[in-house]
């Protein structure tokens, strides 16, 4: 799996391999913002700051938000290891 750093929270999650960081967020009992949780809300969106993620979004993010680094936690499994503004 990988690391995630919240920068702002101070907070570190280990994210096992196939999760998404919501979901290991919620299994550690962490409150992040969220509510669809499959990709189509947008309320999960948060900055990247460093790292890659596979995200398997139904359309809650626009890819201009994308390309300014933002991406939806809920549908994101990461390809690295991350640091996030949250
Ligand atoms: Fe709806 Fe992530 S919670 S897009």
């Amino acid at each position: 799996g990988f690391n995630v750093h919240f920068a702002k929270m101070g907070d570190d999650l280990s994210v096992a391999p196939g999760q998404t960081v919501l979901a290991a967020a919620l299994a550690k009992g962490m409150r992040l913002p969220a509510s669809c949780t499959r990709g189509v809300c947008g309320t999960c969106k948060t900055k990247l700051l460093e790292g890659k993620v596979d995200m398997q979004h139904e359309g809650g993010i626009r890819q201009r938000e994308v390309d300014q680094g933002f991406f939806l936690p809920c549908c994101s499994k990461p390809l690295t290891d991350l640091i996030v503004d949250r």
